[in-house]
């Protein structure tokens, strides 16, 4: 069911999808040809990839906690580092967007709803002026992501704990969010909880990203609501990922884009 819905709901974005051509509002005209097309490589980025290598050639497995979340591979709780990092993690392409984003939009206070091994936390820390916090349930993950993010920067923390709980409380005390990446519970009820929750401290910039949209009727559910929610105005759908704007001065389009 899923490989087939993720087959059909792939040729549905490749029949929608428009490239730059097709392009004429200067935000998303910018915003294409400057970030999403445009394939940076810095010394950075391949130290990054250098990790990811690593972790790809581990022999080791852990526990892992089981939150619900929706993940189509491995349900079992011990697994293999070499699979999470091959196959449970942000693809460089859509790490490599968002720290062009936060950067572009001068972000300062960016979340990251699901840290896994710390791979994408380090990309989205990569701009110096941010602070990232990263919430990770899975106390064996958040020991892996800790010990790397420890060793590479001063920008970011981990918060251990399942999100339902640990969310509310630090949103309780935060200042507005910039920039916040969904990439935890890939369930409909928790992505528009979570979703809601960050709402109510964003602004007129904040952009929201959110991971696997079309992976499963529910979350394409979750999607489609997002797009209809009253205050979002630009989305963009990336097939792996979706943009949010809900910036007022940005007319209300919905765009798929190619990559
Ligand atoms: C797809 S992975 C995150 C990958 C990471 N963003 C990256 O790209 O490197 C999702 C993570 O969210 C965690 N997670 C899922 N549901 C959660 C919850 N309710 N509370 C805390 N963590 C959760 C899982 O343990 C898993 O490590």
């Amino acid at each position: 069911m899923s490989k087939f819905y993720r087959i059909t709901s792939y040729i549905s974005y490749w029949l929608d999808a428009i490239n730059i051509h097709s392009l004429q509002a200067p935000f998303i005209y910018e915003l294409y040809k400057n970030i999403l097309v445009n394939n940076k490589n810095t010394s950075q980025y391949a130290s990054i990839e250098k990790i990811r290598e690593k972790f790809k050639a581990s022999e080791h497995s852990i526990d892992v906690e089981d939150f619900g979340s929706g993940s189509q591979k491995n349900s079992n709780s011990r697994r293999r580092i070499t699979d999470i990092a091959s196959h449970g993690i942000t693809k460089r392409k859509y790490s490599v967007i968002m720290e062009q984003m936060i950067r572009y939009m001068k972000c300062t206070n960016v979340l990251e709803l699901g840290t896994s091994l710390g791979i994408n936390a380090l990309y989205l820390s990569l701009y110096r002026n941010c602070t990232v916090t990263t919430f990770e349930g899975s106390g064996s993950l958040a020991n892996i992501a800790n010990e790397l993010l420890e060793d590479q920067r001063e920008n970011v923390q981990v918060i251990e704990g399942n999100i339902d709980d640990t969310l509310p409380h630090f949103l309780e005390q935060s200042d507005k969010l910039d920039f916040v990446y969904f990439d935890a519970n890939h369930r409909y009820n928790a992505t528009l909880k979570y979703y809601d929750l960050c709402l109510r401290k964003s602004h007129n910039t904040t952009c929201f990203v959110f991971d696997d949209i079309h992976l499963t009727p529910e979350m394409e559910k979750a999607w489609i609501w997002i797009k209809n929610h009253y205050q979002v105005t630009l989305t963009i759908d990336l097939y792996q990922i979706g943009i949010v704007f809900i910036n007022p001065d940005l007319s209300k389009q919905h765009y798929v884009l190619e990559l």
